[in-house]
């Protein structure tokens, strides 16, 4: 396994292999990765010849007041998982690497991101479709790999992907669970016991949602409602949003029958945690 750290590199290295004729598998990751990442490596190198991970916590993508200096990293850690899940090559650029001074280039995309984190992370996804679309231009990946528990990023790279005409496939992998259902995530390192045991909560909301929305008894309002409440049983615990929307649009539904997508969000202590779920379509 080769470990890269600058773009020239990386592109003399992409070249050969495409030269070659090989499929390139790409997984981006901010590192301190767990079973969710190993799933997508896995994926990556069951369909493509050659894996591409990126390893670069993405300044743009934080806000002032968010956890970019503290986000958990473990360089060596993670470069042993890259190494053991055989993948062929770890990009580790710094900053300054991926953001030179004079950098002055940035990625909107629109409607899709005012709903969910877009709204209460302004200038997330300015900086994930930015850094996604700077990686995709240096790796040259045939197909790109993401998790669905980002599940909002997943759309809103598939837009950016369809819209500025890459050649590229994004796919989307499911959630990875603990065994009692908290969906896996590098920020999970922040909870403390009681803060743990809470964040159950999440999953549970997840599926008394989708109970109530298969049991079709219930408008869309009503279940939201009876959902926030639900969550709201654990006062540790300050409910972000909890939203139900059409899986593709992310516009409100007009009906239980379109593929819908409940999507919470909440803040424990000063850790935020995110969830979904897909039903129907
Ligand atoms: O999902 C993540 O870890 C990040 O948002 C990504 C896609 C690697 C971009 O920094």
């Amino acid at each position: 396994m080769k470990e890269i750290k600058t773009i020239s590199a990386i592109k003399e290295e992409v070249k050969e292999i495409k030269d070659k004729g090989k499929t390139i598998g790409f997984v981006p990751t901010m590192g301190f990765l767990h079973e969710g990442h190993r799933s997508l490596i896995k994926k990556a190198k069951e369909s493509c010849e050659y894996v591409v991970v990126s390893i670069f916590v993405n300044p743009t993508q934080f806000g002032p007041q968010e956890d970019y200096e503290i986000y958990p990293r473990d360089l060596d850690r993670d470069l042993k998982i890259c190494e053991e899940d055989g993948v062929d090559l770890v990009f580790t650029p710094l900053v300054k690497e991926m953001y030179p001074k004079g950098y002055n280039t940035f990625l909107n995309i629109e409607k899709i991101t005012d709903v969910l984190c877009g709204a209460k992370r302004p200038g997330h996804f300015r900086g994930v479709a930015t850094v996604v679309a700077k990686f995709l231009n240096i790796v040259k990946p045939n197909v790109a790999f993401f998790g669905e528990k980002d599940y909002q990023q997943l759309i809103v790279i598939k837009r950016m992907v369809e819209d500025l005409n890459m050649d590229i496939d994004i796919i989307g992998c499911p959630i990875i669970r603990e065994d009692d259902g908290l969906a896996k995530s590098s920020r999970n390192k922040y909870l403390d016991e009681e803060q743990r045991k809470a964040a159950t909560i999440l999953y549970d909301t997840l599926q008394k949602g989708e109970k109530l929305i298969r049991d079709n008894i219930y408008s869309i309002p009503d279940i939201k409602e009876s959902l926030k409440k639900h969550m709201a049983t654990k006062s540790i615990l300050e409910i972000d949003y909890v939203e139900i929307l059409n899986a593709n649009t992310l516009e409100p539904p007009k009906s239980l029958d379109e593929k819908l997508v409940i999507a919470l969000a909440a803040k424990i202590g000063e850790t935020r945690l995110i969830d979904n779920c897909i039903i129907g379509g």
